[in-house]
C-alpha cells in the first residue's frame, strides 16, 4: 500500500491514533435536524461543536505494481487555527463475526500533516478525485466508547478549492455519522456501545453500515414534533 511506504518520511505525521473505527451512517431531512440536535444534547450532556470541513479526496491508480490507494485530506475551517489531517480508510472487517454486527468495523489511520501535504501527494502521483465541504455540527462524548456523532450537509465546490462557493449535493438532506475509535482487542465492545446508542436515535433516523442505503424513517416527523414540543427532556 502506497500509504505505508510514506510513513518514514519527515513530512508525514507524527501521532497515530486508534487504528480501527466502528462506523454507522444515516440521513435525515434538514427540517428535523433541530430535533435531532435537541435529542443529542439531552443524551450526551455536552455542547455541540460547529464544523466546516474541507475534504479533499485523492486517489492513486493501480500502477507500477502498486494497488490503488485513496486518502482524504481534511481541514476544519471552524477551528481558530485550521490544520490538515490525512485519513486513510482501509478495508472493512470481513467474516462471519463482522456480518453479524450492525456496525462496520474498518481500519483507519489518521495523522496531522503540514500545509504542503497536497503538493506532496501530487508529487507522489495522487490525483484529485473530488472535494467536498461538510457544514454542520458534532457531539463527542463517552458512552461505553468514545463516540462522535456528526451531522452535516455535504456541499460540492463550483471552483477548485473555492470553499466559499459551495452548493449542497443533496438539498434538504443531511448526513449523520456515528463513529468510535477501536482496536483489534476491543472492537466488539465498541461496536456494541455504538449500536446501543443508535437505538435512541431510531425514531428520527435509521443508522446502518456505510454503503447500505437506507432512506429517511417514516416516524421522523412525529418524533421530531414531540421532541420540539417537550424540549427533549422526557425522551429517555
Ligand atoms: C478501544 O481501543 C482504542 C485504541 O486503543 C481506544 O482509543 C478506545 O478508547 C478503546 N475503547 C474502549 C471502549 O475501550
Amino acid at each position: 500500500m502506497v500509504f505505508c511506504t510514506l510513513k518514514g518520511r519527515r513530512s508525514l505525521p507524527s501521532q497515530k491514533k486508534a487504528d480501527m473505527e466502528c462506523v454507522v451512517q444515516g440521513i435525515i431531512e434538514t427540517q428535523h435536524v433541530e430535533a435531532l440536535e435537541i435529542l443529542l444534547q439531552g443524551l450526551c450532556g455536552v455542547q455541540r461543536e460547529r464544523l466546516r470541513i474541507h475534504e479533499i479526496c485523492l486517489k492513486n491508480g493501480p500502477n507500477l505494481g502498486l494497488v490503488a490507494s485513496e486518502v482524504r485530506l481534511l481541514c476544519d475551517l471552524e477551528q481558530t487555527e485550521p490544520s490538515w489531517t490525512v485519513r486513510h480508510i482501509g478495508g472493512a472487517m470481513r467474516g462471519a463475526g463482522a456480518e453479524q454486527i450492525s456496525v462496520l468495523v474498518r481500519t483507519m489511520v489518521e495523522s496531522k500533516v503540514s500545509k504542503n501535504v497536497l503538493r506532496m501527494f501530487y508529487t507522489l502521483g495522487y490525483k484529485l478525485d473530488h472535494e467536498l465541504l461538510r457544514v454542520g455540527f458534532s457531539f463527542q462524548f463517552n458512552r461505553g466508547a468514545q463516540i462522535t456523532v456528526t451531522v452535516s450537509s455535504v456541499n460540492k465546490m463550483l471552483k477548485l478549492h473555492a470553499t466559499d462557493e459551495a452548493v449542497p449535493v443533496t438539498p434538504g438532506i443531511q448526513m449523520v455519522e456515528v463513529t468510535a475509535p477501536a482496536s483489534a482487542e476491543n472492537y466488539t465492545e465498541v461496536a456494541a456501545a455504538v449500536s446501543s446508542f443508535c437505538e435512541y436515535l431510531a425514531p428520527l433516523l435509521h443508522l446502518s453500515k456505510p454503503g447500505v442505503s437506507t432512506g429517511v424513517v417514516p416516524t421522523a416527523a412525529a418524533a421530531a414534533a414531540s421532541l420540539m414540543s417537550d424540549g427533549g427532556g422526557t425522551t429517555l
